[in-house]
């Protein structure tokens, strides 16, 4: 039997999909070591291979084979646009990818202006305004702390992920447009969907009724 391996976003959302796994008999010992500097870990007994990898990198992986499955989120996928399947919404990590800025871009957003948008999800953003709202803005790609940019004058508005919207609030800003939900996603290479079909539908199931309870 070959190995499946799994490529996860680090971070918060690796340790809970971890703990998902494990309730329906996944486990990997050797991850939970917070001061291992291993990459890649080994599941012996399922011939289950196991990697943590940036997020934005993990539907690369997939898209090239290198993993048979991605665990990330949808504001990733979006961005990245791989040539992937999306096969199950783990519910982890809701938040909502939003326009957001000052009250008084409102405005702006209403009348079709020439704004300038800063993200982190310059696809997302270019996506949203150009192909859904068929308003012509100017994309600003910034690495992080996204919020600043209206507050130092860089952008009129910005495209970010929204969560308990306490960055928003402490920092004068507000939701002005919803652009869609968000959560973790199993992702699978397509021809391992067809070469393994039957191990990745039993981890899918496996998952699925890990959500249902
Ligand atoms: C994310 C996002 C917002 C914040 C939203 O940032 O970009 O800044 O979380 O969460 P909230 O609505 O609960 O306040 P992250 O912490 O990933 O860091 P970043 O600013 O470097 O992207």
């Amino acid at each position: 039997m070959r190995y499946l391996t799994i490529a996860l976003a680090k971070g918060r959302l690796a340790s809970k999909t971890l703990e998902m796994f494990e309730q329906f008999g996944i486990t990997c010992e050797e991850m939970k070591d917070k001061n291992t500097r291993k990459l890649l870990f080994v599941n012996e007994e399922l011939k289950l291979k196991f990697f943590l990898a940036k997020a934005g990198d993990v539907p690369t992986y997939v898209e090239y084979g290198a993993a048979d499955i991605g665990i990330v989120g949808k504001d990733t996928i979006l961005e990245e646009g791989r040539q992937l399947l999306e096969v199950v919404d783990l519910g982890i990590g809701r938040c909502r990818m939003c326009v957001c800025g000052p009250a008084s871009a409102a405005e702006l957003l209403k009348h079709h202006e020439m704004i300038r948008v800063a993200s982190k999800y310059p696809q997302i953003a270019k996506d949203y305004f150009y192909n859904k709202k068929h308003q012509t803005v100017e994309i600003i790609k910034l690495n992080g702390s996204v919020e600043l940019a209206p507050i130092v004058g860089l952008s009129e508005v910005i495209v970010d992920i929204v969560e308990t919207g306490s960055t928003l609030h402490e920092n004068g800003l507000e939701v002005l447009e919803e652009i869609c939900p968000l959560s973790a996603r199993m992702v699978v290479n397509k021809v391992s969907m067809k070469m393994e079909n039957e191990r990745i539908m039993n981890i899918v199931q496996g998952l699925k009724q890990v959500i249902k309870q």
